[in-house]
C-alpha cells in the first residue's frame, strides 16, 4: 500500500479512536511548506459536527499522533501541518528499489479487459493518426500493472469498401485476371498480381476515382459485396491483398512496440454477424427502413441525434455496425471479458454510443460488462490543421517515422556509429513519438512540432530517456554496493523522495481515467528533480561513506522507478546516446 494511503488510513483510525466520526481522512501536500509538507485539514469539519473549538479538536488530534512525524503545529483555526519522519519516508520507499509494487494501490478484484486498438484499414497506408495506437498500448501496460489480464486485438479493417475499391482499380489494370472470370473452375495462383508497393499508389488512385465516377464507384461496392458473399475469384483475389498489406502495417506496430494477443479483423467476426442479426430481430428489435435492416437505438430522453444502427443491406452485405456488433458477440463468446474498451479516433463516438445501446438494450452484453468508447484526438501540423507533407499531401505514419528519425539521428553522439547508431536512432525515435502522443490529455488535439519533441530539454521522449541513460552509465561505473537510503542529506535528495510518494496517485489517477498524460508529467518532474541533485552532488567523489551510500542507493531507486514508467509508456532505453 502506498505511504499517503497508510497514513491517511492511520490517521482515520486515530481520530475515530478519540470519538470523532470520519470515513476518511486526506493528508494534503502543503501549500506552505514553511509549516510543514503536509495539511490535515479535518478538525474544522469536525468541530462543526461535534459542536467543538475546533483549535481543541486539532489538539486533541495533535496528543494523539505517533512519532511518525515531525515538526507538528498548528495553524489558524486549527490546520494540522506535519512533517513525515525520515526514517518513515526512506523504510518505504527502500522496498521500492527492487520492488515497484509498492507504488500500485491495486483494486481488489483484477478485471480482464479487451482492448481494441490500432484498426488499420487493410491496402491504406497508415497515417499519422495511427500513431495513436501508442494510447491503447499504454493502457494495456498499465492495466498489466495494476493487475488486470488483458487481451489487446488490433481489429483490423479487412472487411469493408477499400479493398472493393483496390479490387476495382487491380481490374482496371488486368482485366484478365482468373478471379474476374466467373466461370473459372481451376485453383487460383498462391501469389498476389499486386505487391503492397503497388497498393500504396493503387488505394489513392481508386480512392480518387471513386470520387469523380460514380459507375466505378458501385462496381467497387459491388465488388465489396462479393467478397463479403464468399464470390470464390472475388474472395481470393481478397485475400491476396490482406496478406500483403498486413504485414507493412504489422511491422509499423511491432516498430512502435505494440503488442497484440490477436490480430482478428472484421472478417473473423463475419461468422457471427448472422447470429448477431438473428438475436436482436429475435428479440423483435430490427425492422426494414429503405431497403435496410436497422435497429433503434435513440431514447426519448435524448436530445441529439441518436441514428438506427444499420446492420443488413438487401443484398445481404453487411455493415461496419454490424461487425462491431457481431465482433462484441464474438469477444462475449470467447473471452467473457469484464470489460471492452476501444481506444479509436473522438470522431468515432457516435457510432459506439449508439453500437453499445445496441448491446445493452438488446442484451447481447449484460449491463455489467463495461463497454467503453475512450477516443483521443487528432494530430495536427503547426498551422492547426490536420497534418500534412510540404506538398500537402497526407502524411503517411511511415512518413512521421521518418521525419523524427531524421531530426534525431544527428544529435547523437559521433562516437557512437554503423548498426549501433541506427539501433539507437530508431529507439530514440520510438521514444519521441511515443512520449509526445502520451503526454496530452487522451481527448485532446496537438500540434505535432518535430523540433520541439526531438529536444534533448523539456517533456520529450529523448530528455527521459537521456536521464535513464545517465543514470544506467552512473551505476554500472560505480563499484560500491548500496541497496539502502540511509538518511536525507540534503532538500535535493528530500524533493525527490517526496516526490516518490506522490507515484502512487499518479498511477491511480491514470488507471482510472484512463489516460496517460500524469505519467507523462511524473516522468519529467522526476527526471527534471533527478538532474538537480546530480548537477548539485558529486556523487562518485563523495567522502562520507554513508552519504555516498544512500547517493547511490537514491540513484537505483530513480533508475528502476523510471524504468517501469517508461515500460508502461512502451519506451526503450538505450546505453549511449
Ligand atoms: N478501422 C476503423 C477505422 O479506421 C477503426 C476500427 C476501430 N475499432 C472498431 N472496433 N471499430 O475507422
Amino acid at each position: 500500500m502506498s505511504l499517503i494511503i497508510s497514513t491517511e488510513k492511520y490517521l482515520c483510525e486515530l481520530i475515530n479512536n478519540l470519538g470523532y466520526q470520519v470515513d476518511s481522512v486526506k493528508l494534503e501536500k502543503s501549500k506552505l511548506p514553511e509549516f510543514g509538507q503536509y495539511q490535515i485539514n479535518v478538525a474544522m469539519m469536525l468541530a462543526k459536527k461535534y459542536g467543538e473549538n475546533p483549535r481543541s479538536v486539532a489538539e486533541k488530534i495533535v496528543a494523539a499522533l505517533d512519532d511518525r512525524f515531525t515538526n507538528v503545529n498548528i495553524q489558524g483555526p486549527g490546520f494540522i501541518n506535519v512533517t513525515l519522519n525520515n526514517s518513515v519516508l526512506l523504510d518505504y520507499l527502500n522496498a521500492g528499489i527492487a520492488n515497484f509494487d509498492i507504488f500500485v494501490d491495486k483494486p481488489e478484484k483484477a478485471r480482464t479487459v479487451v482492448l481494441d486498438y490500432g484498426g488499420a484499414n487493410i491496402a491504406k497506408e497508415l497515417h499519422v493518426g495511427h500513431l495513436r495506437c501508442n494510447i491503447g498500448e499504454a493502457i494495456r501496460r498499465l492495466l498489466n500493472v495494476f493487475g488486470d489480464k488483458t487481451i489487446s486485438d488490433v481489429h483490423w479493417g479487412d472487411w469493408g469498401t477499400p479493398i472493393g475499391l483496390v479490387i476495382r482499380e487491380i481490374k482496371e489494370m488486368y482485366p484478365d485476371l482468373v478471379y474476374f472470370d466467373p466461370d473459372y473452375k481451376g485453383e487460383y495462383p498462391s501469389d498476389s498480381p499486386v505487391t503492397n508497393e503497388e497498393l500504396g499508389v493503387i488505394y489513392p488512385r481508386a480512392s480518387k476515382r471513386k470520387k469523380e465516377d460514380e459507375k466505378y464507384a458501385e462496381e467497387a461496392k459491388a465488388f465489396t459485396d462479393q467478397f463479403q458473399r464468399g464470390v470464390p475469384g472475388i474472395k481470393a483475389l481478397w485475400r491476396h491483398i490482406v496478406d500483403t498489406s498486413k504485414p507493412d502495417c504489422e511491422a509499423v506496430y511491432d516498430f512502435l512496440n505494440c503488442k497484440f494477443d490477436l490480430s482478428y479483423g472484421e472478417s473473423d467476426a463475419d461468422p457471427y454477424a448472422e447470429d448477431t442479426i438473428k438475436f436482436l430481430s429475435d428479440k423483435g428489435l430490427t425492422e426494414m427502413s429503405d431497403g435496410i435492416l436497422i435497429m433503434h437505438v435513440g431514447e426519448e430522453t435524448d436530445n441529439k441525434e441518436m441514428p438506427p444502427l444499420l446492420l443488413k443491406k438487401s443484398n445481404g452485405s453487411i455493415l461496419y455496425d454490424t461487425t462491431d456488433l457481431a465482433t462484441i458477440k464474438q469477444r462475449m463468446e470467447d473471452f467473457n471479458p469484464d470489460a471492452i474498451w476501444y481506444f479509436v479516433d473522438e470522431r468515432q463516438s457516435l457510432h459506439f454510443e449508439q453500437t453499445f445501446r445496441g448491446c445493452y438494450k438488446s442484451g447481447l452484453t449484460p449491463e455489467t460488462t463495461d463497454l467503453k468508447f475512450y477516443g483521443f484526438g487528432t494530430i495536427n501540423g503547426p498551422d492547426g490543421k490536420p497534418f500534412k507533407t510540404r506538398d500537402g499531401g497526407v502524411m503517411s505514419l511511415k512518413g512521421l517515422i521518418k521525419l523524427v528519425y531524421d531530426h534525431i539521428e544527428p544529435k547523437i553522439k559521433d562516437s557512437i556509429t554503423g548498426e549501433e547508431r541506427v539501433e539507437i536512432a530508431k529507439k530514440l525515435t520510438v521514444a519521441t513519438l511515443k512520449y509526445s502522443d502520451l503526454l496530452p490529455y487522451r481527448k485532446t488535439d496537438y500540434i505535432f512540432d518535430v523540433d520541439k519533441f526531438t529536444s534533448f530539454e523539456g517533456k520529450t521522449g529523448v530528455y527521459a530517456v537521456y536521464t535513464a541513460t545517465r543514470l544506467k552509465s552512473l551505476l554500472s561505473k560505480i563499484d560500491h554496493a548500496s541497496d539502502k537510503m540511509l538518511s536525507v542529506p540534503n532538500q535535493d535528495v528530500l524533493d525527490i523522495l517526496i516526490k516518490l510518494t506522490e507515484l502512487p496517485k499518479c498511477l491511480t489517477s491514470a488507471y482510472n481515467e484512463v489516460t496517460t498524460n500524469y505519467i507523462c508529467e511524473f516522468i519529467y518532474d522526476l527526471c527534471s528533480l533527478y538532474n538537480k541533485f546530480y548537477a548539485n552532488n558529486n556523487i562518485g567523489n563523495e567522502e562520507d561513506e554513508d552519504t555516498k551510500s544512500t547517493y547511490i542507493a537514491l540513484s537505483k531507486l530513480v533508475y528502476n522507478t523510471l524504468s517501469n514508467l517508461l515500460n508502461i509508456l512502451g519506451i526503450e532505453e538505450v546505453d549511449k546516446m
